[in-house]
């Protein structure tokens, strides 16, 4: 146990960190190339946040979340998704007296979710979200889905599908509803306990239930698309316009519902087509009811979220991982105990040039070191000792010609800068 980090947890290994940081730069610079600023907001918030926000009859606030009771006996919750929170830093900083739209981004945000831990799906993951307030027009939404196709590409990721479907607003969805709950009828008695409670209470929420026998009853149910008032089908066909202007590809999916009850109009997903069944890359859409619903004034909004993990598995499923960096391009290796001060400033005279450079922390042997060097992948090791460094000079090694020349310590370091970073 005490060496077990907890069920559907990873560590980020020091091997994988450069892949890490690699998409992190990649989302940044999409983020910012659209006009988005950095947020971050906390890891835990108010249970009340996530219930009124996410919704209390979805699978994240009825199975999914990390509630407990703090030292002052508030209900507290480790983030389940990074919207809410989003939109309450939005409200609570007065985002919305500033020139709209507010456009945000955060990066690599902990969410906690208790599922079930299988491939793809963990307890704790890392989001990268891009949230939109105030913005009306279909363009945030196709601005949010080229972004996300512009990292996408970029990373190289290919074979990838956006999937688009509208689930109406507060005025056509009613309608749906009551269409919905005919169609189940008597069938609902078939379904699980949970779909039986959403019935009355949020209908739409049946089409998201992942039991097979459910699945299979609502497969032939009617679509909210058939629904749409006229204000909503208009936004829909404008989106669709606009992806094509873009030459996106896109499918519209009448099944997409979202596992989140803030969603009103546009819903996407990206989905990895080598990936399995049920794991989408990424789900977004619009939500033009939370600022208001939470709090704030009536404001549009739409935004989506992005999985690190499941980006690294795709990119790994499409092998596509660049070749690791070297640790280290030069080691210095001292010639016996007494040289060790001087290959230890010689080392940090080389970081001052920016060079990757290291020495002997472990007492090792002449011998030791250049096994050590060869084995860290070092381009070069400085030999500091002997002879030449009575002369005033060192020794450099090229690690992979052999070929071996004395350089004057002086101006020694900026050399072999010069050498590793020619044109800096
Ligand atoms: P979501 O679809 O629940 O949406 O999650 C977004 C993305 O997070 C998923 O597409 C997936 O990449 C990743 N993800 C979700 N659950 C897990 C898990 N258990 N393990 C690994 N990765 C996971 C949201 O969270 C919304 N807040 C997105 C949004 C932002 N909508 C509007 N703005």
């Amino acid at each position: 146990m005490l060496t077990q980090a907890p069920k559907g947890t990873r560590d980020m290994l020091p091997q994988d960190a450069y892949l890490w940081q690699w998409i992190e730069q990649e989302e940044r610079l999409a983020a910012a190339r659209a006009g988005y600023r950095e947020v971050r907001t906390p890891v835990f918030e108010h249970t009340e946040l996530f219930l009124r926000g996410v919704g209390d009859t979805t699978d994240i606030v009825q199975k999914e979340m990390y509630t407990f009771k703090d030292k002052g006996d508030r209900s507290i919750t480790l983030k389940p998704e990074g919207t809410a929170g989003a939109v309450r830093s939005f409200i609570e900083n007065h985002l919305y007296a500033e020139t709209l739209p507010c456009k945000v981004y955060y990066l690599n945000a902990p969410i906690f979710r208790y599922e079930n831990p299988q491939s793809g799906r963990l307890r704790e993951h890392h989001q990268f979200g891009m949230e939109c307030f105030g913005g009306k027009e279909p363009t945030v939404e196709a601005e949010l889905i080229s972004t996300l196709m512009s990292l996408l590409k970029g990373l190289g990721l290919k074979n990838l599908s956006v999937h688009i479907n509208s689930i109406g607003c507060p005025k056509c969805r009613p309608v749906y509803h009551q269409k919905l709950k005919e169609y189940l009828g008597d069938r609902i008695h078939d379904m699980c306990e949970t779909c039986q409670s959403r019935f009355e209470k949020n209908p739409l929420r049946i089409l998201d239930c992942k039991e097979e026998k459910c699945k299979q009853i609502v497969k032939d149910a009617p679509v909210i698309l058939d629904c749409l008032c006229d204000e909503c089908s208009e936004h829909f066909a404008s989106l669709q316009a606009l992806l094509k202007a873009r030459d996106i590809p896109f499918a519209i999916d009448p099944h997409i519902v979202r596992g989140l009850d803030y969603y009103t109009k546009t819903v996407f997903e990206i989905i990895m087509q080598s990936g399995r069944e049920g794991l989408a890359l990424c789900g977004g859409g619009r939500y033009d009811g939370l600022v208001e619903q939470l709090g704030g004034p009536a404001t549009h909004a739409a935004g989506f979220g992005i999985g690190a993990e499941r980006i690294l598995m795709e990119l790994k499923n499409q092998g596509l991982t660049p070749p690791a960096p070297s640790v280290t391009d030069v080691y210095v290796a001292n010639l016996g105990a007494d040289m060790r001060i001087p290959a230890f400033t010689f080392t940090q005279a080389l970081r001052d040039q920016n060079v990757k450079a290291d020495c002997d922390m472990t007492g090792r042997s002449l011998k030791a070191q250049f096994k050590f060097a060869d084995k860290i992948g070092a381009r070069y090791v400085v030999l500091v000792g002997g002879e030449e460094y009575e002369r005033g000079a060192v020794k450099l090694r090229n690690m992979e010609t052999k070929e071996e020349t004395e350089l004057p310590l002086d101006g020694a370091a900026e050399k072999i800068a010069s050498i590793l970073l020619p044109g800096r």
